[in-house]
């Protein structure tokens, strides 16, 4: 529990799902935190759930693409600490739209979201990492999205691809500083499943929607060879591993926490030869909040369920 003693941490976009759960994970590994939302409700919420665990944690509202608002963030965060060793981005607006009818304001207002929000994170963090002699780590939060081309998802594959480059190169600038930077990538979400397919599990009028990039939950889950949606805390276990000295030889790299789908020959189908229906992985499963096991499955899918 004590992998990141005595480290101070930001993480950009830190709300109770994937932000807040990698927070908790942060505090519980010994890191004073400070979650940094534009909501802030949802800064004040995962802070609250911190220290109700008896960890370490402030809030900085703000907003990750603003260039003062990041530099606000990163002073307060130093001045209650007095260091910054870690820094995790992941904040950022996601606009589907196909190429053809894209609005250049939904493409800016994505780019501009993920990947200048990744440049200010970085540039920031590294400045005060520098003044307080931190061999520091910084994380960025991908998707499947920086790795491949989507339907209706030009603008948010554009901004996490570039997000994705970003870090390589910042990666490069930032090695004889003695500063790491990595990236994660996640695939579709447990937490995504769970306030998605709502309908598609219960209503049996349910059709699916016409939008040429949308897939059912159970169409995903046949590409999944571990035959599971990560969850929030397999991303924050692969971010305190690349926050602690841990992985101190490793920069510009990149974890797929995937469930194997980005190295599966595209082609195959796991589920083809290993069915899973969808309604029973949902059954089976537990849903988590801050990486702690909930009793909430009823309350979110708005009706009762019989457990297997
Ligand atoms: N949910 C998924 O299935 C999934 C899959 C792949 C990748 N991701 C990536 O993981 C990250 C987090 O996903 P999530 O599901 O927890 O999303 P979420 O929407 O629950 O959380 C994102 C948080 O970022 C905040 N935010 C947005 N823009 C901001 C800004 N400009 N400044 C500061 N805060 C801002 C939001 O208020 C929110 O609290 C995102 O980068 C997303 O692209 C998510």
């Amino acid at each position: 529990m004590d992998r990141l003693k005595n480290k101070v941490a930001i993480v950009f976009g830190a709300g109770p799902n994937i932000g807040g759960t990698i927070a908790h994970f942060l505090a519980r590994e010994g890191a004073s935190v400070c979650v940094s939302d534009v909501k802030a409700e949802a800064a004040e919420e995962t802070v609250a759930f911190i220290r109700g665990e008896g960890w370490e944690a402030m809030s900085v509202v703000g907003n990750a693409r603003i260039d003062a608002d990041v530099k606000r963030i990163v002073d307060a965060t130093v001045e209650q600490y007095g260091r910054l060793d870690i820094v995790v981005n992941m904040a950022g607006r996601v606009h589907w739209d196909d190429v053809l009818g894209m609005q250049t304001d939904d493409w800016d207002d994505s780019v501009a979201s993920f990947a200048t929000a990744g440049l200010l994170a970085t540039q920031h963090g590294a400045r005060a990492m520098l003044a307080c002699g931190a061999h520091g780590s910084i994380i960025h939060i991908m998707s499947t999205a920086a790795h491949f081309g989507e339907a209706d998802g030009a603008s948010y594959c554009a901004a996490k691809a570039g997000l994705l480059n970003f870090a390589r190169s910042a990666a490069m600038d930032l090695a004889h500083h003695g500063i790491r930077v990595n990236t994660v990538t996640p695939c579709s979400m447990e937490h995504q499943l769970w306030t998605t397919m709502r309908d598609e599990m219960f209503d049996p009028a349910w059709q699916q929607p016409a939008r040429r990039g949308f897939y059912s939950r159970q169409e995903y889950l046949d590409q999944l060879p571990l035959r599971r949606f990560p969850r929030a805390a397999d991303l924050a276990w692969a971010t305190v591993f690349l926050a602690s000295d841990e992985s101190s030889c490793m920069t510009g790299s990149d974890m797929a926490v995937d469930a194997g789908l980005r190295h599966k020959y595209p082609t195959w189908t796991p589920g083809k030869h290993d069915p899973l229906a969808i309604n029973d992985y949902a059954r089976a499963t537990r849903v988590t909040r801050y990486g702690v096991e909930q009793e909430l499955l009823t309350e979110l899918l708005g009706q009762p369920v019989e457990r297997s």
